[in-house]
């Protein structure tokens, strides 16, 4: 039921204040002695342990899942103290890489039926790994085949059996959230962090209040649709936290708007995408506060340089900061603490690529060549 909505993706979109605070339902607690605020994954508490002495721990995933992972794996580095590398699911059984008993390997799945993810899971599961589910569908077979694992309870499905883009958009948002709660159960209570733990889980909880304020964007954000509606391609510029953002933006363009569209790392600009650069190729830069901001300023002056039409998202109230002379299209998004930061900031570009999708004629619900599931190969 789309309710007051024209389409499924743009409720998904809209409905994530609500998506998130179900994701977190029961599981943000104060507990202890101190009356400090602790993270209960009830599927998770019986193996922190395991995870906490595994060597590594192997985010697994495809698209958008991947996405989300990636834009995780800072956090769950820093409070674990565990390396994370990424595996994109179809890539690790290609390769056959290694995978060890001493590994916790994490499969994060929307639908928990990928074909991709679940042969991956089977190759972990016979190399001897601890192997954890991030998923959104109960009894899903991602849910059924690992050892242990968080539902994030996006709550998405919900009525829209017969929709492909309608199960992603909230899905993405909650995996982040549950990763990161995952990242504040797996590093346990050590005094060093306890700062950060708490900044982290006040930042949680104000989320839903700052995604509603970011969904205000929705007007701009179709504004800035009707100026790119002919474009041929759009890159994003992102880096840090925001590396996913890019990623996870370009991705959606490109799969529900049907245009060309690159998340690239802005670390990288020097060593190719430069190139690229003219008056006519649009770029969103994300340049949000955290310790990369000073870099994505110089990132910012280099692509004036060279003329690039940009669009830079930024915190509120740095707009003159990062208009290089006034001369950009900024997009002004409030500020949470930095590991969360990208729950916010891939709601405009979602917006972005919803309207884009509308006014070129697509089908938002139905995207071209897409499957809801991809169950084969
Ligand atoms: C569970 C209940 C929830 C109840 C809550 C009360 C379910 C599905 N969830 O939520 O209804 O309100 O207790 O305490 O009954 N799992 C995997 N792989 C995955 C995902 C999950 O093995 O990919 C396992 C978990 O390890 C756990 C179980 O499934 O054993 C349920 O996971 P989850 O729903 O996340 O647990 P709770 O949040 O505790
Ligand atoms: C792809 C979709 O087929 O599957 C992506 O086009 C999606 O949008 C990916 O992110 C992974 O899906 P899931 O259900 O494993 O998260």
């Amino acid at each position: 039921n789309k309710g007051k909505y024209k389409h499924y993706m743009q409720k998904e979109i809209h409905e994530q204040p609500e998506s998130l605070t179900t994701t977190m339902r029961g599981r943000l607690i104060r507990g202890g002695a101190c009356k400090s605020k602790t993270v209960l994954l009830g599927g998770l508490k019986d193996h922190l342990k395991t995870i906490r002495r595994s060597r590594r721990i192997v985010f697994v995933g495809c698209g958008t899942s991947y996405n989300a992972a990636l834009a995780s794996r800072p956090i769950v580095e820093e409070l674990s103290g565990v390396p994370v590398t990424m595996e994109v699911a179809s890539d690790l059984v290609d390769r056959q890489g290694p995978i060890y008993r001493e590994d916790t390997a994490v499969f994060v799945s929307q639908s928990g039926e990928t074909a991709d993810t679940l042969q991956a899971l089977d190759y972990a599961l016979e190399n001897g790994a601890l192997c954890v589910g991030i998923t959104n569908t109960v009894g899903s077979a991602l849910a059924r085949k690992t050892h242990c694992g968080v539902h994030i309870n996006a709550g998405c499905e919900i009525g829209v059996a017969s929709t492909k883009a309608s199960d992603w958009h909230c899905a993405y948002t909650s995996q982040i959230v549950v990763m990161a709660m995952l990242a504040l159960a797996v590093g346990g209570d050590m005094i060093s962090n306890e700062a950060r733990r708490e900044a982290i889980i006040d930042g949680l909880l104000d989320l839903p209040s700052k995604v509603k304020e970011v969904l205000k964007l929705d007007e701009e954000m179709k504004d800035l649709a009707e100026l790119l509606i002919n474009e041929q391609s759009l890159l994003v510029f992102g880096r840090g936290y925001n590396y996913a953002t890019a990623l996870e933006g370009a991705l959606k363009v490109k799969e529900v708007a049907l245009m060309h569209s690159e998340g690239i790392l802005a670390g990288e600009m020097k060593h190719g995408p430069l190139a690229l650069v003219d008056h006519n190729l649009p770029i969103v830069v994300i340049a949000t506060r955290d310790a990369c901001f000073s870099k994505q300023q110089s990132v910012i002056q280099q692509l004036h340089a060279r003329k690039g039409r940009l669009i830079v998202m930024c915190t509120k109230g740095d707009s003159a900061s990062v208009s290089v002379g006034g001369s950009c299209r900024v997009i002004e998004v409030p500020h949470v603490e930095d590991c969360l930061q990208p729950v916010l900031n891939v709601i405009p570009l979602q917006l972005l690529a919803y309207h884009l999708t509308v006014l070129r004629g697509h089908n938002v619900d139905q995207p071209r060549n897409l499957a809801k599931s991809v169950t084969t190969q």
